[in-house]
């Protein structure tokens, strides 16, 4: 059967990922990116998808249209909320905006490692002890090696992400948000609890669409990815809930999932 990008039954192949035999210990959720214009939009996704889908990633687009409200609405729902903002600011500035995250109740949200140590270390004094987890972006998935050389940044993208990684960790950050190709060096490099996030999943490689570091579900269980962020290929499917239910059922190989704490 031809494969196509929004239909989801023609998506996986089931019996190569099974055959990977991999992620034993691990388990991978799938988080829902609600890159949607409207809060009705948004809420309708969450009524269909909860609690199939426990995690819901708020971004700029959403949250510029919608402010907390959507944020705390999720949460009324029963869902846990991604807050995906990607700070980038000055040490006090970004410590102040981490401070609304833990009082929002996210359950993780993002800033960029880019914003270097001292904010870094900030927004973690802020975060430790909270249920909040503070989650660095480190190259975002939409880059490649040639954006980075065209920077004049010497170090190979694998690299930079790494060097970006153990950063956030010395920092006291949560974990990091990167792609699935460096998610394997990061787990061999990085040792003790830290929380890997890959977006850019697709599930044939080949329909990308702005994401150049894409990769598939059993790449990213094999990596070992904590989180799945998938936006468009759930959202533009013909039937999102069994788009959605597809993924489910292969981050879960077989295994259980894990349980998440509430905040
Ligand atoms: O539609 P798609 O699955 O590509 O959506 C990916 C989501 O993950 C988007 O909401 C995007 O903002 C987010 N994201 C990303 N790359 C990062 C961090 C977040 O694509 N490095």
């Amino acid at each position: 059967m031809k494969r196509t990008t929004n239909d989801p039954s023609t998506w996986f192949d089931s019996a190569h990922h099974r055959s990977l035999g991999v992620n034993a210990r691990r388990t991978t959720e799938l988080i829902l990116a609600l890159d949607v214009p409207t809060h009705a939009q948004a809420m309708r996704l969450v009524k269909l998808l909860y609690p199939k889908v426990r995690i819901f990633k708020v971004g700029l687009q959403l949250y510029t249209a919608c402010g907390p409200k959507i944020v705390a609405d999720i949460r009324r729902a029963g869902a846990e909320v991604f807050l995906d903002l990607k700070f980038n600011d000055i040490p006090n500035t970004m410590a102040s905006a981490a401070i609304e995250a833990v009082k929002h109740k996210a359950a993780m949200f993002t800033v960029h490692t880019l914003s270097g140590p001292e904010a870094l270390k900030e927004v973690a004094k802020v975060t430790k002890g909270t249920g909040t987890k503070a989650l660095g972006v480190t190259i975002l998935t939409s880059i490649c090696a040639h954006f980075l050389k065209d920077l004049k940044i010497q170090r190979s993208l694998s690299q930079e992400v790494l060097y970006l990684a153990q950063m956030a960790k010395r920092c006291g950050l949560d974990g990091v948000v990167c792609s699935v190709n460096e998610a394997a060096l990061l787990r061999r490099k990085i040792k003790g609890k830290f929380i890997i996030v890959t977006p850019g999943i697709r599930p044939d490689a080949a329909a990308c669409d702005d994401q150049k570091r894409a990769a598939t579900i059993s790449q990213a269980l094999e990596a070992g990815s904590d989180y799945l962020v998938v936006g468009r290929p759930i959202l533009d499917a013909s039937d999102p809930l069994k788009a959605a239910q597809n993924f489910i059922r292969l981050c879960r190989g077989g295994f259980e999932t894990r349980p998440y704490r509430r905040y």
